[in-house]
């Protein structure tokens, strides 16, 4: 009898985990060893995105602030994007799942983009929502990369 309890409880275990792990992530790990990682990189642009020269050509961002958003304008999480205009926000599965995150949540920069070039707009915030970018591995650790579709401005 206890020895039928231990067989069914990994297996109870292996079972919760598979769905996410079958839809999204390719059998790889189950989402206990996983990290949500959102990055992106914030373009001092009219759009906030790649400009038609490519990525060399179009000036990023410095110290803009990225915001998760999830819900009714609910702020998750709220970082710095560096001297190159790399953000990077990372989230524990544990409270979040894949396509919620993708379907429930936005980025929104609410650094104005005129601090990056005076002739831009001085109101309005760009947003963008998530995108999955695949899986990476990390020692044991499962990174799942998220990352903006594409950020448009919203006045
Ligand atoms: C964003 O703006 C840049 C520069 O103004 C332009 O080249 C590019 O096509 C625009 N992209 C989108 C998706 O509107
Ligand atoms: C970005 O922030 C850093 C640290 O606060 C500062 O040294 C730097 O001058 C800022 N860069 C711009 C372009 O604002
Ligand atoms: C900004 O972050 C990205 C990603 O971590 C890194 O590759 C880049 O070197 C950083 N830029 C600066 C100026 O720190």
């Amino acid at each position: 009898m206890a020895f039928k309890i231990v067989l069914f409880v990994p297996l109870l275990v292996a079972a919760m985990a598979l769905p996410l792990a079958d839809a999204q992530l390719g059998n790889l790990l189950p989402p206990l060893l996983g990290l949500f990682r959102i990055q992106g990189t914030v373009f001092c642009t009219a759009n906030g995105t790649v400009s038609v020269g490519g990525i060399a050509a179009t000036p990023v961002f410095p110290n803009a602030t990225v915001q998760l958003q999830c819900g009714a304008g609910n702020g998750v999480s709220t970082v710095t994007a560096n001297a190159s205009g790399v953000f990077s926000i990372l989230l524990d599965p544990l409270h979040f799942l894949l396509s919620s995150l993708l379907t429930g949540c936005r980025l929104v920069v609410t650094t104005p983009l005129a601090t990056c070039n005076t002739c831009l707009p001085p109101s309005g915030v760009l947003i963008s929502a998530l995108q999955f970018f695949g899986t990476t591995l990390v020692g044991a650790l499962s990174v799942i990369n998220v990352t903006p579709v594409g950020f448009t401005l919203q006045v």
